[in-house]
């Protein structure tokens, strides 16, 4: 939970200075709500999405329907999942797939995992300066469980510098969430184009083919969940509206290209990578309905709730999406944010108090500058507090927060700290705990200085 305010030693103030990219303008179309059921043709092709059903004898334009199915077919209606597609060539069309080896870095395997109860913080994950795409840049830090069973996670980072030419992806084993960090990423999926900047996240769904382009230096996170796909945090007592709001979750719209090439179709597959080439576009798809699609949404857009009075609220408050596990109220994972608000409790430690957790806690940062605390939590950086691994403010923080005079203030100003919170115990890959050498091994010290006030 909410260590980014810890991680400021001395202080609990907002921070600072934020170095924002140049604005660049989102010219893709979308449409709006989540979960909905969408139903789109890209307008070079008026009439190519059957009415009335799905799978016509002959479709408009010469197209063939294809379905995409995110779930059972005999899920219940309130979370069934799945869209037809009508494309040119249907993805059936490749040959076989091999051993993808242009990542080595890349690995999920279960055999290099290892348990780390300690808590860790990882300086900026490096950007390399060789040309490196988003498929190629793709680490992983940590993970639980296993896709093949279909029950965890993984948190992976993407470093790369080059978009990918004539190359998508997919997961096979779960949906992606992307936290872009610094850069843009011009993403083009099988349903059409999402431009997704740092402070706003996508979603794109198991199977889910995408291609990523990017102008420059680019760095982010991902949350790979295998068990079920994200939905919105029931609200409870804080009624119908608040947290994410629906209306704010933005979908493409259909647009195709009728291109041939020789085209890389990347899956990542049980925790591996694998290659089939193909002759065409993979981004064919003419028109599409359904409710198995991308999505994005802007995290300044998130209406944040918390105590009035006095106290604190336990941070699932600040939960944007959920993936829900068999136990009510556990999550496989939460995607919870930090955003700028108002801290206005009395009489209260207005820090994130000491704590231990049943649950396993990573944090990156998205947005927001320390002052020259290189070792510190910086963007591009990260934490984990594991499970049962107790963490909260070093002896600075405490010291001046039991002093403070207390009134309204605003916090996290320029910033945004997200947490991936997940009831699995994560274990680390080698590259996580060593080969990234990111590793900050004086982080233990920032608690050393905590001091004994009892007195009788
Ligand atoms: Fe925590």
């Amino acid at each position: 939970m909410h260590s980014i305010l810890r991680d400021r030693e001395s202080d609990w103030r907002p921070v600072i200075s934020l170095e924002q990219e140049m604005p660049v303008e989102d010219k893709y179309s979308y449409n709006s709500g989540f979960g909905n059921e969408f139903a789109t043709e890209d307008p070079r092709c008026p009439g190519a999405l059957p009415e009335g059903q799905n799978n016509p004898q002959k479709c408009a334009y010469g197209l063939y329907a294809e379905q995409l199915s995110g779930t059972a077919f005999t899920a219940p209606r309130v979370s069934n999942q799945r869209t037809w597609l009508y494309r040119i060539i249907p993805s059936v069309k490749h040959v076989p797939f091999e051993r993808y080896t242009s990542n080595p870095l890349m690995s999920c395997s279960l055999d290099e995992q290892v348990p780390n109860p300690n808590q860790l913080r990882w300086k900026p994950f490096d950007i390399p300066s060789d040309p490196t795409d988003w498929v190629d840049g793709l680490r992983t830090v940590a993970g639980a469980g296993d896709p093949r069973t279909r029950n965890g996670l993984s948190v992976h980072v993407f470093v790369c510098n080059t978009s990918m030419k004539d190359k998508a992806f997919y997961s096979s084993d779960g949906d992606l969430l992307l936290v872009p960090q610094q850069g843009n990423l011009d993403i083009t999926t099988e349903m059409g184009r999402l431009l997704v900047k740092p402070n706003q996240i996508c979603v794109i769904q198991q199977g889910i083919r995408f291609s990523v382009n990017v102008t420059g230096p680019t760095r982010g996170y991902v949350l790979e969940v295998f068990n079920n796909h994200f939905v919105l945090p029931d609200l409870g007592p804080i009624g119908a509206n608040g947290l994410a709001n629906p209306r704010d979750f933005l979908t493409p719209v259909s647009w195709f290209e009728d291109r041939r090439a020789r085209f890389e179709i990347i899956s990542k597959y049980q925790g591996h990578l694998f290659s089939a080439q193909q002759d065409h576009s993979p981004f064919d798809v003419v028109a599409w309905h359904g409710n198995y699609a991308p999505y994005k949404y802007d995290l300044a857009n998130f209406c944040t709730v918390n105590s009035v009075s006095f106290d604190h609220m336990d941070p699932s408050i600040f939960t944007v999406l959920t993936c829900p596990s068999a136990k009510p109220g556990t999550a496989v994972a939460d995607f919870v944010i930090f955003p700028p608000r108002w801290s206005v409790a009395d009489n209260t430690f207005r820090p994130p108090y000491y704590h231990r957790n049943c649950m396993s806690e990573f944090m990156g940062l998205i947005l927001g500058r320390y002052e020259a605390k290189e070792s510190g939590f910086n963007p591009g950086g990260a934490t984990l507090h594991s499970m049962m691994t107790p963490h909260g403010p070093d002896a600075e923080c405490f010291e001046q927060w039991t002093q403070k005079e207390l009134g309204p203030i605003k916090v996290a100003e320029g910033t945004q700290a997200f947490m991936f919170e997940t009831s699995f115990q994560l274990a680390l890959t080698k590259w996580g705990e060593e080969t990234c050498e990111k590793v900050d091994k004086d982080y233990y010290k920032c608690w050393q200085r905590l001091e004994k006030h009892f007195k009788i």
